[in-house]
């Protein structure tokens, strides 16, 4: 495989493998020194032009704990400002010599582009409303490490569903792994159509919760929306949020998952996030376990994998 743009490129047996290959680097993750030499001499740049904390860093960290070089490209301190395309911009960094490019970009396809333009490994860290992989894999990891499998399982994504990445990689993911998905959202924050999509739909929240193994709580992407497509965010948590009270209908053990970054108090209570079963911070720690094996796939080409 030479890029990862969509989770379906991989489908179950690639992400299967992909786990597999993750379960090595979570033990590379925990030795004291969280280094191997597998892509030595091989360069891994960033370019971001969207915000980001979780995905540029724990890429960037991957990258290192492979023994890549790196190189992080900021639109805000490029010549991006002074205008230079998406495709000159593109090219001058391959000129460079690189062997990956990490693409996060407000508008769809975007990823499919540079794709085009570069001979280097392009995976998508986010494009527009789209996909993004990366983060549909670690939740996959997450949801396997603590429940065992996917298959059989029932998950909830519930929230902003109509400008959500994460959601749309997230069902073809854990559908992929056998689950079954009910997304859970007001009528204004669903997509116009679900058409082809492999999943039940729900506006009850009080009434799925008893029911699944996992919820996953989306943000309120409040840059994405256009249009007043919800009353108040209070109305919208009275509804959807996961207050401490809607938390204790979940069945014991269910687990909570959010993508971050969290908008407290709105999709998620501030107490929630210390419940025992809250895992996002386990996410955030698989996720650079699974970069480290996404990098690894694109670029080992057989090199030794812990050593
Ligand atoms: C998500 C993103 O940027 O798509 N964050 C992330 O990568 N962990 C989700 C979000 O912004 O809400």
């Amino acid at each position: 495989m030479k890029h990862l743009l969509s989770i379906s490129d991989l489908g179950a047996d690639g992400i299967d493998e992909v786990m597999r290959i993750t379960d090595s680097f979570v033990e590379v993750s925990e030795r004291a020194i969280p280094k191997v030499p597998a892509l030595r001499g091989r360069t891994v740049v960033s370019l971001f032009y969207e915000d980001s904390t979780r995905t540029r860093l724990s890429f960037e960290t991957a990258a290192k704990r492979l023994s890549a070089d790196t190189m992080n490209f900021s639109v805000s301190t490029s010549s991006v400002k002074k205008g230079e395309s998406l495709r000159d911009t593109v090219e001058t960094i391959e000129a460079m010599g690189i062997d990956a490019v990490v693409v996060r970009h407000g508008s769809s396809g975007v990823p499919w582009q540079v794709a085009q333009w570069v001979d280097a490994s392009v995976i998508n860290g986010g494009d527009g409303w789209h996909e993004h992989p990366t983060q549909a894999l670690l939740d996959c990891y997450t949801i396997r490490q603590r429940l065992g499998s996917l298959e059989g399982r029932h998950v909830a994504i519930v929230g902003d569903i109509k400008h959500s990445r994460v959601a749309r990689s997230n069902v073809l993911a854990f559908t992929a792994l056998g689950a079954e998905v009910t997304l859970v959202a007001p009528p204004t924050l669903m997509p116009p159509s679900l058409a082809g999509w492999p999943v039940t739909v729900s506006h009850d929240l009080d009434q799925v919760l008893p029911k699944v193994d996992a919820v996953y709580l989306l943000r309120m992407q409040k840059e994405r929306m256009t249009e007043a497509l919800l009353p108040s965010l209070r109305e919208y948590t009275s509804g959807y949020g996961l207050t401490m009270a809607r938390s204790n209908l979940l069945p014991e053990g269910a687990l909570i998952m959010h993508p971050g970054p969290m908008n407290r108090g709105v999709e998620i209570g501030a107490d929630v996030t210390d419940l025992p079963n809250t895992v996002i911070t386990k996410q955030v720690a698989n996720g650079v376990a699974v970069r480290m094996a996404v990098l690894y796939l694109l670029l080992g080409s057989g090199a030794d994998l812990v050593a």
